[in-house]
């Protein structure tokens, strides 16, 4: 493979940063903010309902001017306002990258190959809602007359996460009469699991897969076929126990999906940047075409957010770019996000794919290897769990691992003092993070002399806090396009291609090669590795 020109490490503000970072990289927390008064009032973009404190990083005024010079040379308004208009920015897969169109309202337009793309995407909700209405308003009846009561989504990926991370996150919008289930893993227990106590009567399947060819997917939507026609026991009854989510309309249509029951988006939405299209058909149908739209807006409000402000007061470009200075200057490996919002239980794993599926990347856009470090591991938990768990190793281990904490104001079910300690927590523990506890502290509180440097904490452990005002669907869509703009950001300045995903094709390949090699009659010839011959062997013997 060849290797990188270099483009982005020989950049002047590169090579700038690199020498601020020698200059900081032993300043404490402690200094900087004994330093100067006002750092934590300061250091924080206030905007779009959105309280963003960036003060708790281990930067000072000229790092931060660095890294918007950094963003600046790496060409990124140029990089925005091309996504934007549509240019075919996914060029292995030469595509269009236009989820931001999915929340562009109504009478505004988007052309791509002379076809404003704004137009069908209204069409589309429009649908959605028509339908998500019904089946809210028990109209919607199953083959034996039955209003449905159950709605399963099956779908992998960013036809799944999203979907759960919102579903989860707005769960106290959504209607508690109809039950949701999520169906994602090929593991025959993710479908026994999640239909154990329904009936088909009752039950519609929303099969989500924008190539309607994925194999955990497609395995799943026929054991959920198989399942509606064992108890209903007529080939009609999957017209009104399916409808499918796709821009496969050939694949749908040969399932035996009727597609006036489909809903369709488009090449330019990626499966991960999905959620706003009609992935989100299992959410509108929870929480309601008020609060999906009241969500769209939020995703929008922080698109226009991220395409129109300044760097240096852009929420997005600043969190991406804190991001590459811990990555590539720190060498830190992860990221922790930890929301103090139990709603947002399933928003690390959504992230997950988000950032490490787009970032996750070892060649430039045009194939050179890197020669610098790329996408973070994404990981977290909600607090307060994760303190009586992994924060330990955040404290006092010997990793720098920059955390997000997100937090809301408002708590959706105010109990007692509950919201109060939920939130001293998380200010506590940004607070203990980034100033520790000195030697001296310790040994002032009485500790022996033996304890001191157990009890000791550090600090110098960098952190952001989102705060806002309540989880709502506005603020959730706000907080998801947040991310998805600070993973633009970064993969702008790194130079890579983050809506592809090749990574994902070789596992899936041989996967498909084995699956006749387990199921043979007739012991196989097998050729592959000594290993996982072997294994191959012991599963045939086992099973
Ligand atoms: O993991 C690979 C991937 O292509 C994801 O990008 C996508 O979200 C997922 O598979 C599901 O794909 P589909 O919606 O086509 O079933």
């Amino acid at each position: 493979m060849a290797a990188a020109k270099t483009g982005l490490t020989g950049l002047a503000s590169w090579k700038a940063l690199k020498s601020n970072f020698e200059k900081i990289k032993d300043a404490h927390l402690r200094e900087l903010f004994a330093s100067d008064p006002n750092r934590g009032s300061r250091m924080v973009i206030d905007a779009e309902g959105v309280y963003f404190d960036y003060s708790k990083h281990r930067v000072n005024d000229e790092t931060l001017k660095l890294l918007v010079k950094l963003a600046e040379e790496s060409g990124l308004k140029a990089k925005i306002d091309v996504m934007f208009r549509g240019d075919r920015i996914n060029t292995t897969e030469n595509r269009s990258v236009l989820h931001i169109a999915l929340r562009t309202p109504k009478g505004k337009s988007i052309m791509v190959d002379g076809v404003d793309v704004v137009v069908p995407v209204h069409a589309v909700l429009d649908k959605m809602a028509v339908f998500a209405d019904k089946v809210r308003k028990g109209l919607w009846k199953g083959y034996t007359g039955k209003t449905i009561r159950n709605i399963v989504n099956i779908g992998i990926g960013g036809s799944d996460l999203g979907p759960v991370m919102a579903y989860e996150a707005l769960k106290s919008y959504t209607m508690r009469g109809l039950t949701f289930r999520f169906v994602s893993n090929v593991d025959d227990t993710d479908f026994a699991e999640a239909t154990q106590d329904l009936n088909a009567e009752d039950t519609l399947f929303i099969v989500s897969s924008k190539t309607f060819t994925t194999l955990e997917t497609m395995t799943n939507a026929r054991t959920a076929r198989a399942w509606v026609l064992k108890s209903l026991k007529d080939q009609a009854a999957v017209a009104k126990h399916f409808v499918a989510v796709s821009t496969n309309t050939a694949e749908v249509s040969k399932f035996g999906i009727d597609t006036a029951n489909m809903f369709e988006f488009w090449d330019w939405v990626g499966g991960r940047y999905s959620m706003t299209s009609a992935i989100g058909l299992s959410n509108m149908i929870a929480f309601g075409p008020d609060n999906f739209r009241a969500m769209l807006d939020g995703f929008h409000r922080m698109d226009e957010h991220f395409r129109t402000t300044p760097f240096e007061k852009n929420i997005p470009v600043l969190m991406g770019l804190l991001g590459i200075w811990y990555i590539n200057f720190f060498n830190a490996e992860t990221n922790a996000v930890l929301p103090y919002e139990q709603y947002l239980k399933r928003f690390p794993a959504y992230l997950q794919q988000m950032t490490m599926e787009s970032n996750g990347k070892q060649v430039t856009m045009e194939g050179a290897r890197v020669d610098y470090q790329t996408g973070s591991i994404y990981w977290g938990e909600p607090g307060t769990n994760g303190q009586h768990s992994f924060y330990q190793l955040i404290h006092q281990g010997t990793k720098l691992i920059p955390c997000d904490f997100i937090a809301f104001a408002k708590s959706l079910n105010p109990t007692g003092n509950h919201h109060d300690i939920l939130l001293a927590n998380v200010f506590a523990q940004a607070e203990a993070l980034a100033f520790g506890k000195t030697a001296g502290e310790v040994k002032a509180d009485g500790a022996p002399d033996n304890l001191v440097s157990h009890k000791t904490f550090e600090g110098n452990k960098p952190s952001t806090m989102i705060l806002m005002d309540k989880l709502t669907p506005n603020a959730l869509g706000m907080l998801i396009a947040m991310y998805e703009h600070c993973v633009f950001t970064q993969a702008a300045v790194w130079d890579i291609n983050a809506f592809d995903q090749w990574g994902v094709q070789l596992g899936k390949v041989l996967a498909e090669k084995i699956v006749p090699e387990l199921e043979a009659k007739e012991e196989p010839v097998l050729k592959h590795d000594s290993s996982t011959n072997a294994l191959i062997k012991r599963y045939r013997k086992l099973k």
